[in-house]
């Protein structure tokens, strides 16, 4: 008898498929992936993969985004209910409405939006590259960022700029209690504090290191001699942990009085094994984005895209 993982390799031969998984998958997941990255990582596999299928196991925005970049390849997720509380913040009808109160403002997006968002973007960045992507924009021309308002604030602080903020954002990042994060390094005053920048200001202000997943995961394998109070969700710790085995990772409390005292990100896992099984032998279900706005959502992730490489 094959087991799951066994079924889902031979599919993946059968069918040239590839599997994305994000760090914050569960561990089963990432261990049969073919990549396991942060969202501006998994866009950039996702714009040059020759497979045939694109299995996404992440949320719906970063499936869409796989297949605005890839209109003649199958996208697939394990579960379309896998959305994200910062796409959910930003409905269509009141950006449109807010935008065009600013007619003189370039629009950047968070990679966290729906297709339709994007669509109305003039540039997309992830938690990796937004620095980067908001500093490109000269210093004159005033700038809308939608829709986390504490990735917006972050970058207001770190380039001087006063972009205006959207008010999305996320559940799981804004769930960290920074009462109990500084009584938690108080019992261990060694370690570092790393946190992504979807966290609350008054967490980013304690933070030795501030960045994407994939950037949280680079900064502790270049310090393994430390240890570190990890403030994401917790998924990330697996791959964390694979990368320096012999340094202690503690996750930041959330203000839940939960047992783990982590923070999962309920809309990632929805996800399962099984699932994603019978999303592959189903082919469903598919991401499909109209095409006029696939078309128009492209050019915003392009230009991300080129300013990256
Ligand atoms: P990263 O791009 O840093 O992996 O972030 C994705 C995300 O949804 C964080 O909550
Ligand atoms: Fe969205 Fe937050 Fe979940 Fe990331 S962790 S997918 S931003 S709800």
């Amino acid at each position: 008898m094959k087991n799951l993982s066994d079924k889902i390799n031979q599919l993946k031969k059968e069918k040239n498929a590839v599997i994305l998984a994000h760090y914050y998958q569960e561990e089963a997941i990432q261990d049969i992936a073919d990549y396991v990255g942060d969202s501006l990582g998994l866009s950039q596999i996702a714009s040059t993969t020759d497979a045939d299928i694109i299995v996404f196991a992440g949320v719906h925005f970063m499936a869409e985004t796989a297949k605005i970049l890839n209109p003649n390849k199958k996208v697939l997720v394990p579960d379309m209910e896998a959305g994200c509380s910062l796409a959910d913040s930003i409905p269509v009808e009141e950006f449109k409405a807010f935008k065009a109160l600013h007619p003189k403002h370039i629009v950047v997006t968070y990679i966290n939006c729906s297709a339709e968002i994007k669509a109305l973007s003039d540039i997309v960045c992830t938690s990796s590259n937004a620095e980067k992507i908001v500093a490109s924009i000269p210093k004159e021309t005033p700038i809308i960022f939608a829709p986390d308002r504490n990735l917006g604030k972050y970058i207001n602080q770190q380039t001087g700029r006063n972009m205006l903020l959207w008010d999305g954002a996320c559940v799981v990042h804004e769930a960290f209690s920074i009462e109990k994060l500084l009584k938690l390094h108080a019992q261990h005053p060694q370690s570092k504090i790393i946190a992504h920048p979807e966290s609350e200001m008054h967490i980013i202000d304690v933070a030795e290191y501030v960045g994407s997943t994939a950037g949280m995961i680079n900064y502790v394998k270049e310090h393994p001699k430390d240890s570190f109070i990890v403030a994401t969700e917790a998924g990330i710790l697996y791959k964390m942990q694979q990368e320096v085995p012999d340094t202690e990772l503690v996750p930041a409390p959330s203000k839940e009085d939960n047992t783990c005292a982590c923070s999962e990100c309920a809309f990632m896992k929805v996800n399962t094994l099984e699932k994603l099984y019978n999303c592959l032998k189903n082919e469903s279900p598919e991401i499909i984005v109209p095409e006029s706005t696939r078309k128009r959502a492209l050019l915003p992730i392009k230009r991300m895209l080129d300013l990256s490489n």
